[in-house]
């Protein structure tokens, strides 16, 4: 397949390809600004970083699609996106070609990125408390527990 051709577009890769680091591509449309958080990646960060929002997927319709060169993203850190984006799939590439594919997994707890709405849980009172959510699925929803109270929450993207 020639460098112009790919399975999206025909004519011109929607973003260039990269030597070395991590292109997170099926991230659920419109949901990158907010994976680039999740990842610490924002003002102050010195990566190049490529973004594609709502472009056209065979596979999903539309879906964004990142590029960060020069960095190995751990996978404890990549597991993360699936709390948004469970479909993503994670190619490190180094010297230009795919060394590794994998899909991203729900993470079992996580803390400190999803900030509990229940203005009397304990983790919105001024003692030092990280949050902390256990995670689980429902059917193909991935859903949030607050460990403290109990709170479940559905739309993840609206608590990050
Ligand atoms: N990619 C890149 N730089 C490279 C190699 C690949 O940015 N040096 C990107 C491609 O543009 C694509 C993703 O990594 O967004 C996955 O590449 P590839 O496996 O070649 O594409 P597909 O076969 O379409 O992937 P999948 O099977 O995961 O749909
Ligand atoms: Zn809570």
């Amino acid at each position: 397949m020639s460098e112009f051709e790919t399975k999206s577009d025909r004519k011109h890769l929607v973003v260039s390809k990269i030597k070395n680091g991590t292109v997170i591509d099926h991230i659920s449309p419109g949901m990158s600004p907010l994976v680039l958080k999740i990842l610490g990646i924002g003002p102050g960060s010195k990566e190049a970083v490529s973004m594609a929002m709502n472009v056209h997927s065979s596979k999903m319709g539309k879906k964004d699609i990142l590029k960060v060169e020069g960095k190995f993203i751990s996978d404890e850190e990549l597991n993360k996106i699936a709390l948004i984006a469970p479909e993503a799939t994670i190619n490190l590439v180094e010297d230009f070609e795919i060394t590794r594919k994998f899909r991203v997994e729900p993470p079992e707890v996580v803390e400190n990125i999803i900030k509990c709405p229940n203005q009397h849980c304990i983790s919105n009172s001024n003692e030092p408390i990280k949050s902390r959510f256990r995670i689980f699925t429902d059917g193909r929803k991935v859903v949030a527990k607050c460990d403290y109270c109990g709170k479940k929450l559905y739309n993840l993207q609206d608590y990050i």
